[in-house]
């Protein structure tokens, strides 16, 4: 069935009220210089204004862009540059006093068609990567503090991934990119970095191999990035093992994309295992003197990638979709120090909300419901989301005090502008009519800012 009151201006408008933190909230850039490291996240350019933009200058000191650097970004077709988001990026960095890890020179995916469909000799290609490079490099020389050389090298076994350039080129791309980009600009520290590397095994092995050729082989290398896309309940036990193995041969090492995933829809109990395995895997950095920050892909979840690649998979990142922060955000917190603000016991407030659903009146092919949202957690809620799923085809038709949207089956209500704060205790309520035929049954599960609330049936 189709939406019901479109989402207006004013709503989008909305959006910037939620408060992107609570007063006392801790400010993770501050932490984490205090400790030696830095942490950053993954942005994208064209958000950063409003409350994304404002999020990312207070609690980030290092900034990925997470496409914008890419070869199928920067030069869609051969000869012709596109720089416009990655300057936005730098550009943002230095006005908020921020690092830059540039993402990423040479990658088997995100390449431009005419690259991975041209067909050139070894040489020729040879040329087109190592002139990338040098020219991406050039571009930024001085303003970039870690660059991603080499993304992804590699195959789950450990052997090295059959790419374009690995398969014209063997394993000497590897070499020749560094080298091009040492000497392009001398101050950057060049990483190479992959998935699923983050514990011991294969893989791992695979890396720690290659890192070992190349030192031997005299290429310019500085550091190793573990990309620590996390699934909820299995974090590695052997990360911080295996970060010190590395660190042992002489490189910086560094988590670069974390994230941490859990099967949808997220539940208190889900929040406060991810908040368990954010600080396990802070602290693992942190008791590694060579590890020299983390990154996080996306610091929001409406700003990752996971929805979109692992279909109901998501809620990986710190902050929820309206930019409050998660436990797993005062989970770092922690780690990197924080202890709350008296300093007494478990400083992370609780969330929680509880939803009533009344049906009012109801008709031949029509209704009339209530609902009623209550912060039952000990933080407040500032600008709200609710969702829920219709059992048996109904639809909305007219809302107030909230803006409804439905796609689907499933229903979206977004808070006015007089009830987006709940205080805990407190409540928010809104109306609707609807329609519905065959059957009127109620929807069994809400979910508040994407955590499922309990709910009461009247
Ligand atoms: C992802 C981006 O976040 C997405 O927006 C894009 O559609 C695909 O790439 N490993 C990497 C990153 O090194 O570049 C990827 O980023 C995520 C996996």
């Amino acid at each position: 069935m189709a939406a019901v009151s479109a989402l207006t201006a004013a709503t989008v408008a909305l959006v910037g009220l939620a408060a992107p933190a609570h007063a006392a909230d801790p400010v993770l850039r501050d932490l984490a210089a205090a400790k030696g490291i830095y942490y950053g996240t993954a942005v994208t350019s064209s958000k950063l204004s409003g409350t994304y933009g404002a999020v990312t200058g207070a609690q980030f000191d290092s900034i990925t862009p997470a496409n914008e650097m890419k070869w199928g970004t920067v030069e869609p077709n051969r000869g012709s540059f596109n720089w416009a988001g990655a300057d936005r990026v730098v550009d943002f960095a230095e006005a908020n006093g921020q690092q830059v890890r540039g993402h990423t020179l040479v990658w088997h995916s995100q390449m431009p068609n005419w690259l991975a469909n041209g067909s050139f000799s070894n040489t020729e290609l040879r040329t087109i990567m190592t002139d990338h490079v040098t020219t991406e490099v050039t571009r930024y020389k001085g303003r970039i503090d870690h660059w991603d050389v080499v993304n992804e090298p590699l195959n789950e076994d450990g052997t090295m991934r059959g790419s374009k350039f690995y398969n014209q080129l063997g394993e000497s791309y590897i070499a020749d990119a560094f080298r091009a980009a040492r000497a392009a600009d001398p101050a950057a520290k060049l990483y190479i970095n992959d998935y699923n590397t983050d514990g011991t095994g294969p893989k791992s092995n695979g890396m720690y191999s290659l890192v070992q050729r190349l030192k031997a082989q005299g290429v310019p290398i500085d550091g190793v990035g573990f990309q620590g896309h996390l699934i909820l309940g299995q974090v590695p036990a052997t990360l911080q093992a295996n970060l010190q193995r590395f660190a042992d041969l002489g490189v910086e090492v560094a988590i670069t994309e974390l994230d941490i995933r859990m099967t949808l829809p997220a539940t208190d109990a889900k929040l406060a295992q991810q908040k368990t395995e954010f600080k396990a895997v802070t602290n693992a950095c942190l008791a590694v003197a060579r590890c020299a920050g983390v990154t996080v892909w996306g610091f929001t979840d409406s700003d990752s990638w996971i929805p979109d690649v692992f279909p109901g998979e998501g809620a990986a990142t710190p902050y929820d979709a309206g930019f409050q922060p998660k436990p797993a955000y005062y989970g770092i917190a922690e780690a990197l120090g924080w202890t709350g603000d008296g300093g007494g016991g478990d400083p992370t407030p609780t969330t929680g909300c509880a939803v009533t659903y009344a049906v009012q009146s109801q008709w031949n092919t029509g209704f009339t419901a209530n609902v009623t949202v209550r912060n039952t957690g000990s933080s407040p809620v500032n600008g709200w989301t609710l969702r829920w799923t219709w059992p048996s085809g109904q639809s909305v038709t007219q809302a107030w005090n909230a803006t409804v949207t439905q796609s689907g089956a499933q229903a979206t209500a977004v808070n006015a502008a007089h009830n987006a704060a709940i205080v805990p205790g407190g409540s928010a309520t809104f109306g609707f009519n609807g329609a519905w035929s065959g059957g009127n049954t109620a929807p069994g599960a809400f979910t508040l800012n994407g955590a499922a609330c309990a709910v009461a049936l009247s």
